[in-house]
């Protein structure tokens, strides 16, 4: 397991990003693409916020992650669900370079959300998606298609919540915290490694195999993020 920023983003993850209304439409577009798809891998799946909200719709899911802090979060998830719903979610340590050998191999869905900009080897991950899935199956991937303009979200964000009337001192201290790390995060080049225009990674997916995009957009994170949905 990886000692990484992300062990210090887990501290107020779960405080900070279901606050941000930019994350709930990047998730809408990710429920919207992933109705009737049975079996969803969530590569990446951070503390289990999206794998959540699919466990929640009756999905099966597999989320794995490197950081442990991080996954510890997604394992709580996980153990408050009724049993049933515990039964449809796999939670496991894993890179999303090297799938771990138990991920099912023929998921209907396999989400990269907000992950590829962290990871080295972006080619090596895109392989393990594709022959992940079945055919027919979608990947979405979503990120910053640049190094991010950290403020312009976080001054949208605040102006969002204050006109929404709930920018509590819960959330002013968790913003706090957060802003420290995604400073870190969006300054130091040997964090941020990989970004992509939407119409630069639709081309990369097509020459690795996938057959289609079913959606392409640079509109999350206001203007921040591609969301792409391709079909293998
Ligand atoms: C911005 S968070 C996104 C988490 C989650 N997908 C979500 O939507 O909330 C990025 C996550 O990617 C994970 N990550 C980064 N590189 C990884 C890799 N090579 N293998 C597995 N997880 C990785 C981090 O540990 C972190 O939990």
């Amino acid at each position: 397991m990886n000692e990484n920023i992300w062990t210090e983003f887990a501290k107020s993850y779960d405080q900070m990003i279901p606050e941000l209304n930019c994350y709930q439409r990047m998730l809408s577009k990710i429920l919207r693409d992933t109705e009737g798809r049975r079996m969803v891998i969530d590569a990446g799946c951070g503390t289990g916020l999206v794998s959540q909200a699919l466990i929640d719709r009756g999905h099966r899911v597999v989320g794995f992650d490197n950081n442990s802090a991080m996954l510890q979060r997604a394992h709580d998830k996980k153990a408050a669900a009724s049993g049933e719903a515990r039964d449809r979610w796999t939670v496991m340590e894993g890179s999303v370079e090297h799938f771990p050998s138990q991920v099912v191999s023929d998921a209907d869905a396999v989400l990269l959300n907000n992950v590829l900009f962290y990871v080295q080897d972006v080619e090596s991950a895109l392989h393990e998606v594709l022959s992940h899935l079945k055919p027919g199956g979608v990947m979405i991937a979503t990120g910053p298609k640049r190094r991010p303009d950290l403020q312009k979200v976080l001054r949208h964000s605040i102006a969002e919540w204050q006109a929404e009337g709930r920018f509590t001192e819960a959330l002013q201290a968790a913003l706090a915290h957060h802003s420290t790390c995604a400073q870190k995060l969006t300054t130091d080049p040997n964090e941020m490694v990989t970004f992509f225009e939407v119409d630069e990674l639709v081309d990369t997916l097509r020459c690795l195999g996938f057959s289609r995009p079913l959606v392409a957009d640079g509109d999350d994170y206001f203007g921040e993020n591609y969301y792409v949905c391709m079909q293998k």
